[in-house]
């Protein structure tokens, strides 16, 4: 009798427990309060078909953790099935910088994350990650940012300009601040505005792939800092790197313009484009164009001789440059400095050269496009980037991009100041390549809005 009245005890206790624990669940609360970190952003830093950074300003000191999944929980940060700590950080710029690295994602996949902290949980954001298959999607390239006035000004209208383009990621040929990259505020500004421009409005964070220019040569460690960056050698200094998307549609090579070109990033940079040979597009990008179109700019003859025999050999597809505040777009060209058709070193070459486009100008004040060559396809003077758009092979055509300039502010002969970007429609998921409604692109006489890559899809 005692033994059964002991046992219904027990019974009644474990479901009580249990009835509790149920409750307890069903009624967990999302947290009023927000996670004490800020300036998050999304990097491209080795395979992003599988992997991302997130990096953030941990505001408070706390124990930390992101939360992520294939589901869309919201700030119910306890629902989502994976979880992982920072691994990195540093101290630099008045941040206390945290980076998680998210691995083992599936391509081509929509994720969903959270942050929580001590204090409470972050907004929910979102990020693709990319396929790996080829697939069509979409780019921005771009460089040269500036720190404050009218520059800054034009800089966040093109900022403004990627959440509404919805990119799968960014290129960002470097020169992130006015200076050298040492000024703390102006990098606290960067990413501030980084996240507060370029998220789209339904938490949709656009990856960057950062490149290192000369505004950043103040301590050339800058990119690992803010973006945790990889680096060769055990030398926080050498900063270059490559990654490919899209199985092999697209190959993408980080160099960088403003340490040794030759020796080792000489080395790595034929080891990488032979061991990527396969891929459809190859394309580079680095912060100080060969040749620049801007005559205060001196020509850069070293890089030149360092990587232009390279891209050739193994048939560099695309580079993109910065550093002259400028927009340009070449006809595909070869290196020559023999034939007497060389201009600056270079002959066009529209079967088998490389397409040269740049030359910044994503924020900083435009220059005269006083140094055209025989071999320039368009050159002009306003803010700019590059909006490229990428298909893989079908039954009918052969793979190609096709390369717009999306003008976002300019200015007339006083000094005033337009921009471009207020108006524009802002694109959703479903019509990633359409051209938005009062987009502004750049329209040449002959090739009109766009140039198409390989070159003969032009029929000019
Ligand atoms: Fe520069």
């Amino acid at each position: 009798m005692k033994k059964t009245l002991a046992k219904n005890y027990l019974v009644i206790i474990f479901t009580l427990f249990i009835g509790l624990l149920l409750v307890s669940t069903s009624c967990k609360q999302v947290p009023d309060e927000f996670a004490a970190s800020d300036k998050y952003r999304l990097v491209w830093n080795s395979n992003p078909e599988t992997s991302v950074t997130v990096g953030w300003d941990q505001l408070q000191t706390s124990e930390v953790e992101v939360f992520f999944g294939l589901q869309d929980w919201g700030r119910k940060y306890w629902k989502y099935d994976k979880s992982i700590k920072p691994s990195a950080g540093n101290q630099k710029y008045g941040m206390n910088t945290q980076f998680a690295s998210l691995d083992d994602l599936q391509s081509g996949m929509n994720y969903y994350f959270v942050i929580k902290d001590d204090f409470g949980v972050s907004e929910r954001y979102w990020f693709k990650t990319a396929p790996s298959e080829p697939e069509a999607f979409t780019f921005i390239a771009g460089g040269d940012t500036k720190s404050s006035g009218l520059p800054l000004e034009a800089g966040r209208a093109t900022s403004k300009m990627v959440s509404k383009l919805r990119p799968l990621f960014v290129i960002f040929n470097g020169d992130f601040n006015s200076g050298s990259g040492l000024d703390s505020l102006s990098w606290q500004r960067w990413l501030k505005d980084w996240q507060q421009l370029t998220f789209t409005e339904d938490g949709r964070i656009i990856p960057i792939l950062p490149i290192h220019g000369n505004h950043e040569n103040g301590d050339k460690g800058n990119l690992n800092y803010i973006f945790n960056s990889p680096y060769h050698n055990n030398d926080s200094s050498s900063i270059y790197y490559s990654t490919t998307i899209g199985g092999n549609l697209v190959h993408l090579i980080a160099l960088n313009s403003e340490i040794e070109t030759g020796g080792a990033q000489k080395d790595w940079l034929e080891e990488d484009l032979k061991k990527n040979n396969d891929c459809t597009f190859k394309i580079a990008g680095y912060h100080k164009p060969f040749r620049p179109h801007y005559s205060g700019k001196r020509e850069n003859d070293l890089l030149y001789s360092q990587w232009v025999w390279l891209f050739d050999q193994y048939g560099l597809d695309i580079s993109i440059d910065a550093d002259s505040h400028i927009h340009k777009i070449t006809y595909p060209v070869r290196p020559d400095t023999l034939s007497v058709d060389a201009d600056m070193g270079f002959v066009r070459d529209d079967e088998k050269g490389t397409m040269y486009i740049g030359e910044g100008s994503w924020g900083a004040s435009p220059r005269k496009t006083d140094d055209d060559k025989s071999w320039t396809l368009a050159s002009g003077s306003f803010n700019q980037v590059k909006w490229i758009h990428v298909f893989p092979d079908e039954s009918e055509t052969p793979a190609y991009l096709e390369i717009f300039t999306v003008k976002t502010a300019s200015y007339d002969a006083d000094g005033n100041q337009t921009l471009y970007v207020e108006d524009v429609e802002a694109l959703n998921e479903e019509n990633l390549f359409d051209i938005p409604e009062n987009i502004t692109l750049f329209e040449d006489d002959i090739f009109g809005k766009s140039v198409r890559y390989p070159f003969y899809l032009n029929n000019k």
